[in-house]
């Protein structure tokens, strides 16, 4: 086996969401090949290369963003493509949001135009220089790991749904909690999803999981989400204030999986494919690695 590509990595990333273009939150930082062992880590940072060049790894990928990647939050737009995916037409979304996701998208240009350390830690180009530095090879694979894990957990919720129409949030929560990236990281992390906003007997209604457009969405997404018949949102995480607010105003159910839980989704399928090439990967800071587990 003489080992895959950075490039062939990114191709079969790309390929567990259809996707036929590099989103503009991942990249190829330190191109490389025959890679026989790589660490996949949800975030990388200088130590963390230093340490797989140590242990003999060929590569590291990672999940969030890093490096320059300066038009990363265009994808913060795409919040309004997957609206439209649940059938919320375009111009009405537009109409209500486009302001405040365009002050979002522009606010992350500007972080990354100053590249201050403190306010996007391990997004430098410290990173990639100690990886060239250490000649080893390096990218992170985004946005297509988070359309796969969408997908993947929609389609779950609605044939729930379709099955049992008059579904609790307890039900949900249970189905979340029952995915085997959640037993995991219940017993590992011990971190556990959550009924932020509803009462468990409550029924679910339309059900929507948010995810795949560069960040969890901010409240107003939420809130029109909830205005446009999905009774019930389910979200990675949000930040404290804002979950705060949108607890007082109870508007409607918000469910959180959980970060390493809901990232690690679409992960899950690109370990297998990775594996089945015959690549060894370990996994590593929140990745969830399902496999001899379930
Ligand atoms: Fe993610
Ligand atoms: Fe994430």
């Amino acid at each position: 086996m003489k080992g895959l590509s950075t490039d062939e990595i990114l191709s079969i990333g790309l390929k567990l969401a259809d996707m036929a273009e590099v989103p503009l939150d991942s990249g190829i930082h330190v191109p490389g090949e025959y890679i026989k062992r790589f660490i996949l880590a949800m975030d990388v940072n200088v130590g963390l290369l230093h340490m797989a060049k140590q242990m003999g790894f060929d590569a590291v990928v990672g999940h969030h963003p890093c490096g320059v990647l300066l038009q990363r939050g265009e994808v913060y737009r795409r919040h309004i493509d997957l609206l439209e995916m649940y059938c919320i037409p375009r111009g009405k979304s537009m109409a209500a949001l486009s302001e405040s996701i365009d002050t979002i998208v522009r606010r992350m240009e500007n972080n990354r135009f100053r590249m201050l350390h403190h306010e996007c830690p391990n997004q430098t180009v410290l990173e990639v220089d100690a990886a060239r530095m250490l000649n080893l090879p390096f990218m992170n694979i985004h946005n297509p790991f988070d359309e796969a894990g969408r997908r993947i957990l929609q389609l779950k919720i609605d044939a729930a749904a379709s099955k049992n129409p008059h579904w609790k949030l307890k039900d949900v929560l249970a189905l979340i909690e029952n995915l085997p990236e959640a037993r995991y990281a219940k017993d590992v992390y011990g971190i556990s999803p959550r009924l932020f906003i509803g009462d468990p007997e409550t029924e679910a209604s339309k059900v929507v999981f948010v995810h795949g457009a560069l960040s969890a969405p901010h409240p107003a997404i939420i809130k029109f989400y909830w205005q446009n018949g999905f009774k019930t949102v389910v979200v990675l995480h949000g930040e404290f204030e804002n979950l705060e607010k949108l607890r007082m105003e109870k508007q409607g159910n918000l469910i959180l999986t959980g970060h390493f839980l809901g990232d690690s989704l679409g992960l899950t399928p690109f370990i297998r494919a990775i594996r089945q090439r015959g690549l060894e990967v370990a996994c590593m800071g929140g990745i969830i690695d399902i496999q001899g587990y379930e």
